[in-house]
């Protein structure tokens, strides 16, 4: 065999025996969390947020994704998350959501607004960043569910004529505190927690692979790349997690 072929094969054979290692991790569990990031939905043709085609290259978060931002420009600000909103909604679950979905003895927990579990099947997921899908009055705090697409009006009206924003969580908010710590609890009593597609690179969400690990969960990591967690973790799987996690679970 020529070097390049037999690298690869090496390769090859080391993801997997890695799968076959996190598929003893996951039999013997009862308890499995999934901690997921744009990185899920990207083969659904969702845009992630960092990386060559991210959203974070062609926008500037504080400009769309700051209570600042929004109080300055709210028409441009919801511009842009009814743009979001209608390319999520020409999307549609891919294999990785669900085969999370068929999995019943884990629970997610999403940095995703995009409502794609939920749309896979997957039940009581925790949306610590909120959902692009809610609509929260800036006036009385009243929150709903709106999945019409476009938006009418923009920027849209509660009942009492206040106007609303979207329910997501924008940079230096803080997470909704029930989804939180439900979030944690679930993280710290699970025996394995997935991480899949997300970079490592918000807080407090990355904080739940360090969580997990010291409460003793074995972290099992699903990204096309290294990222700032895979220090933390005991196992990498380096490749699509709509390829990966259908093998795993
Ligand atoms: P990022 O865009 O930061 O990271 C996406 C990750 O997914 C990267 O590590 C990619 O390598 C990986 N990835 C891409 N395609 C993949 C695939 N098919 N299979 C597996 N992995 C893949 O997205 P997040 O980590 O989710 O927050 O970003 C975290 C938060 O930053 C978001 O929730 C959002 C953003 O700003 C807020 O808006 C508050």
């Amino acid at each position: 065999m020529e070097r390049g072929a037999r690298d690869l094969a090496d390769e090859r054979e080391r993801v997997l025996n890695a799968i076959a290692e996190a598929r003893r991790w996951l039999v013997g569990a009862r308890r499995v969390v999934a901690l997921t990031g744009a990185g899920i939905s990207a083969e659904s043709g969702v845009p992630t947020f960092r990386g060559p085609q991210g959203l974070w290259r062609e926008f500037k978060p504080e400009e769309l994704a700051t209570p600042e931002a929004f109080a300055q420009n709210p028409g441009l600000v919801w511009e842009w998350y009814d743009w979001r909103r209608a390319l999520i909604a020409g999307c549609v679950p891919n294999a990785g959501h669900l085969a999370l979905a068929r999995y019943e003895k884990v629970r997610v927990v999403t940095q995703n607004v995009d409502g794609l579990h939920a749309r896979a099947g997957s039940a009581e997921v925790l949306e610590i960043h909120g959902s692009i899908w809610r609509l929260v009055c800036t006036e009385c705090g009243a929150a709903r569910e709106d999945l019409t697409v476009p938006l009418k009006p923009l920027p849209p009206r509660c009942g009492c004529g206040g106007m609303e924003r979207p329910g997501v969580v924008w940079f230096g908010e803080a997470l909704r505190r029930g989804v939180w710590a439900e979030s944690e609890r679930l993280v710290r009593s699970a025996e394995v927690l997935l991480v899949v597609g997300t970079s490592g690179a918000v807080y407090p969400a990355a904080g739940l692979a360090h969580t997990a690990r010291v409460a003793g969960a074995k972290v099992i990591e699903i990204n096309l790349e290294r990222t700032a967690l895979s220090r933390e973790v005991d196992l990498s799987l380096l490749g699509p997690s709509g390829e990966i996690l259908p093998q795993l679970v």
